[in-house]
């Protein structure tokens, strides 16, 4: 097989064979392929798209790539979720220790942030003490034992995926559908799930901006998910606006908790019930819709996901002590952001408030980083609230870092008018 005919081959808008992917991603992989015919092939992808069953053989060759976790040992249907990165979602701390409370088996290997979103990993490394580092047989031992682990991914997960991600920054091939869904999909494939629910943001603070490019990736998704066997269920989420008020790594955590402990946000609690409703499904422990989204409430309001969260935490070597006093999680250093004009908060832009809060040092701009926990932002009003002129819009929780940035970013991102359409939260859900 020669490269420059495949890469001719999709120039040219025809349709690639199994074995002719497998061939790129392999070559790719080992370095026999150089980057500047790998450029070429993925603009051509860009160009001339990639029909299901491509997209979904390029997914596999990635996935196959490197290690692939083998959960079989694992007793029962393992359930998995994956946003596709939002600011202020927490939803994956309240969603597996709620899901483990009614008995689903929640094995979840989760990234670090980059940009203006961030990573569930660095949320939990907010805990004094939390390991998110576990060996393989040890993680798996503790979903069997106590329903749920999250750690970071471990070994060498889809390492074509790093190589091709970073070529795809640089040769603006990053925005191609095939290109996305197979990254993502390689990935959840080789984390080793049965059932998969994917949270597609769409808004100014997601990846995807509008609703119809966000269809179509999730789309691709779920038929590559379920080409290669998995349950898939993909829900669009509204991404104007932060999810719940806190966004910053420890103020993230400390929001999980109050939500855990039955005094969420009425935004984050509605996603979170609405996926574990899906996963409570696709696990088979409850099949009836509306009866799942129910005792999943219940279990928020009467502290039994809140008991598993501790029980999660303490097992990862996490100091609870904290959750008495979650003031601990935040810095004490305060600024006030204040309304200029009275109205109705009328829109927001997620994707500054994102850029505001990593001004801050909640997230990294390259990934080395390093980053503070407890720095963050806590928004008062959400798009829908009345303010009057001098009202605090938002706190700003600060070190001694970008703090004049971050509050003009965190003002202008706020707009404040005479009338205001909320958007609903779950935009569609894909089966
Ligand atoms: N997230 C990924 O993991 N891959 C992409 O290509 C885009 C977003």
């Amino acid at each position: 097989m020669h490269t420059v005919d495949l890469i001719t081959k999709k120039r040219d808008g025809l349709t690639l064979e199994e074995a002719e992917i497998r061939h790129l991603v392999e070559g790719y992989t080992r370095g026999d392929i150089p980057d500047y015919q790998m450029s070429a092939f993925l603009m051509a992808v860009y160009h001339q798209g990639m029909d299901d069953k491509e997209s979904t053989a390029l997914a596999l060759a990635m996935r196959d790539s490197g290690d692939v976790i083998d959960l079989s040992d694992i007793e029962g249907i393992k359930v998995d979720k994956h946003s596709t990165g939002g600011v202020g979602d927490k939803v994956t701390l309240v969603l597996g220790p709620l899901l483990a409370s009614l008995g689903a088996k929640f094995a979840k290997m989760s990234g670090r942030g980059l940009g203006h979103t961030g990573g569930t990993i660095d949320k939990l490394e907010s805990i004094p003490g939390y390991q998110v580092e576990l060996p393989v047989d040890v993680f798996k031992q503790q979903v069997n034992h106590l329903g749920i682990a999250i750690v970071g991914q471990s070994g060498d997960i889809a390492p074509a995926d790093k190589k091709l991600y970073a070529l795809r920054d640089v040769t603006a091939t990053v925005e191609a559908i095939p290109l996305i869904a197979a990254s993502i999909m390689s990935k959840k494939l080789a984390s080793g799930a049965d059932a998969i629910v994917l949270d597609v943001k769409v808004g100014r603070g997601a990846f995807m901006k509008s609703e119809e490019e966000a269809v179509k990736l999730a789309g691709l998704m779920v038929d590559i998910g379920r080409l290669a066997g998995r349950k898939m269920t993909a829900v669009l989420t509204d991404m104007d606006e932060p999810l719940g008020h806190m966004i910053g790594n420890g103020l993230e955590v400390y929001e999980a908790v109050k939500t855990l402990q039955g005094q969420g946000p009425s935004d984050l609690v509605e996603v979170t019930i609405d996926i574990g409703a899906h996963l409570l499904g696709d696990a088979d422990i409850e099949g009836d819709f509306e009866q799942a989204k129910k005792r999943l409430h219940d279990a928020l309001q009467n502290g039994t996901a809140y008991q598993k969260w501790l029980e999660l935490v303490k097992a990862q070597g996490g100091d609870v002590t904290v959750f008495d006093d979650l003031d601990r999680l935040i810095a004490k250093q305060t600024v006030a952001v204040r309304a200029t004009r009275s109205g109705v908060v009328s829109a927001m832009n997620a994707l500054d408030i994102g850029k505001a809060a990593m001004r801050l040092g909640a997230g990294r701009e390259t990934k080395d980083d390093v980053i503070w926990m407890d720095v963050g932002i806590n928004l008062h009003h959400k798009i829908g609230d009345p303010v009057k002129k001098g009202d605090v819009l938002a706190t700003l929780h600060v070190r001694d870092k970008g703090i004049e940035e971050a509050r003009a970013l965190v003002l202008n991102a706020i707009t404040i008018g005479d009338e205001a359409k909320r958007l609903p939260r779950i935009l569609q859900t894909i089966k």
